[in-house]
């Protein structure tokens, strides 16, 4: 199985505040990209990574990512796009024809567990379509016509995570298709599910924290 890795990590991380990209924002002296793609390539090969970086900061990225583990292949820096989706676009399209799936994960989440990782791929070379996804802890209602909420069974949701693996040809054409209808996702699967194919669910083991907050940055530091 040959997985090429694309990492979005072109945001700015306006709800964070540093005033720099939120992928080169220290947590315990190390940046969060770095953090996150040595979980990932602990986790398994890569044939290749592609990183994801704001257009202005190609090279900056390039610096950091000097010294990386080789279990993540050859790495490219690209230009990343206004949108996730947009970014996570061009990395699809800088990925060589030489991969049977593409796993997307977020810079943003650099305490991943290999099992997890590991999961995901194993469910997308069967199945084609897998996301990491957790239960949610706290109850869920949903707005209801006239200001009323109505209670959901949360027994039967998921909050959608990354990594998520496709086979390569399935999100590359997906992705073309929803350019062509300027249609936008917030997620891979859900852009892929669009397309028709059916997303298996893995349940993510440990605490997949998405790095957003100030106070996320505190947390990932102390649970890393
Ligand atoms: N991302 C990206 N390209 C964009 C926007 C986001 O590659 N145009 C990436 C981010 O770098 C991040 C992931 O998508 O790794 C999830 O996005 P989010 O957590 O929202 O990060 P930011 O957009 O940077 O944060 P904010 O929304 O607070 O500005
Ligand atoms: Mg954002």
């Amino acid at each position: 199985m040959k997985v090429a890795l694309v990492i979005p990590a072109a945001g700015f991380g306006e709800r964070l505040g540093k005033g720099i990209p939120k992928a080169l924002v220290d947590v315990g002296g190390v940046p969060l990209l770095r953090r996150t793609l040595n979980r990932l390539a602990a986790a398994a090969d890569f044939l290749e990574t592609v990183v994801l970086a704001p257009p202005n900061e190609v090279e900056r990225f390039r610096v950091v990512l000097e010294g990386t583990a080789a279990s993540l292949g050859r790495i490219q820096v690209a230009a990343g796009g206004a949108t996730r989706q947009a970014s996570v676009a061009r990395g699809v399209e800088a990925v060589g024809d030489a991969a049977d799936l593409i796993a997307v994960h977020d810079a943003a989440r650099p305490l991943v567990s290999a099992e997890t990782v590991r999961a995901v791929l194993e469910a997308a070379a069967e199945h084609g379509a897998a996301t990491a996804a957790s239960r949610p802890s706290d109850s869920v209602r949903e707005d209801r016509a006239g200001g009323v909420t109505a209670a959901l069974d949360r027994s039967r949701l998921w909050l959608v995570e990354t990594p998520q693996a496709f086979r390569r040809e399935l999100l590359a054409s997906a992705h073309r298709a929803a350019a062509a209808r300027n249609a936008e996702y917030t997620d891979d699967a859900s852009l892929v599910e669009a397309s028709g194919a059916a997303i298996r669910i893995v349940e993510t083991t440990g605490r997949n924290l998405k790095v957003t907050l100030p106070v996320d940055l505190r947390l990932a530091a102390e649970l890393m």
